[in-house]
């Protein structure tokens, strides 16, 4: 494991998956060792799959306490059930939820359904707001450059919005459907404004399909076509990423 510092990020390059998933749970033990009521904002995908693992370990093992944690997830497909297999809320279900103490009214997602989806994205970020926003944030990257679905863009958004999934994304998520056509084409994401309201920010990376995004991101301009390209303007953002996810920096 290696520390550097780029354009403001701190860069902790570990060797593999594993490693990263390891390092990242350590840092969310930490975060709710030092505030019980932590408020967590978490990402989906296949990134964290194994920081969750190792977080469900940790809880099995009495070495972690998420009685008071309050969970925000930063986004879900639009339209879906959160019973359907596909929908982040089954996810988060599966991997996380139904492993670890998080109570069940302090687990949020955006809802999938609404059909009213102004209102329902500002009720999430007026929730996000009341709950004192997040004190730690998970991100993974998209290889487009997206966080949360904050797809590249002419502008970045602010808060939580609906959002047309980029061609990139639909063929990427496409490997967690049976057909590239049943990837729903819309998401509801929190937005870029809200996810730099986050106290601390780790942003999880793994693999040689995110080296061309993560170099983007750290050296390139900040710039909505790379939205998270932002993040070089967070004052305590860590990434956690492999070798392969580092090769091009
Ligand atoms: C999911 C999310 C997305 C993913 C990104 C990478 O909640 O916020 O930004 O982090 O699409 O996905 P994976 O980890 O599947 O490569």
């Amino acid at each position: 494991m290696k520390t550097i510092d780029m354009n403001n990020m701190k860069i902790i390059k570990v060797k593999n998956y594993e490693e990263m998933s390891q390092k990242a749970a350590k840092l969310v033990e930490a975060q709710v060792l030092v505030k019980r009521n932590s408020v967590l904002g978490l990402a989906t995908g296949s990134t964290p799959e194994g920081m969750y693992q190792e977080l469900a370990k940790k809880y099995r093992n009495d070495e972690v306490d998420f009685k008071d944690v309050v969970a925000f997830n930063l986004d879900e497909y639009y339209p879906i059930s959160a019973d359907n297999d596909q929908s982040y809320a089954h996810y988060m279900r599966e991997h996380f939820f139904q492993h670890v103490n998080i109570q069940e009214n302090n687990r949020n997602i955006p809802d999938g359904l609404n059909k009213d989806v102004q209102a329902s994205c500002r009720a999430y970020d007026r929730a996000l707001e009341a709950a004192g926003n997040v004190d730690l944030q998970i991100l993974g990257i998209g290889t487009n450059g997206h966080i949360g679905f904050n797809e590249p863009d002419e502008h970045f958004a602010v808060g939580t919005h609906l959002v047309d999934l980029n061609e990139k994304t639909i063929q990427d998520n496409a490997r967690f459907f049976e057909h590239i056509d049943e990837v729903p084409k819309q998401a509801l994401s929190m937005g870029v404004g809200s996810i730099m309201h986050a106290k601390k920010i780790v942003l999880l990376a793994s693999g040689k399909n995110k080296a061309e995004a993560i170099r983007a991101m750290v050296k390139g301009p900040v710039t909505p076509e790379l939205p998270a390209s932002i993040l070089q303007m967070h004052q305590d953002i860590t990434l956690i990423i492999d070798e392969e996810a580092a090769s091009e920096l």
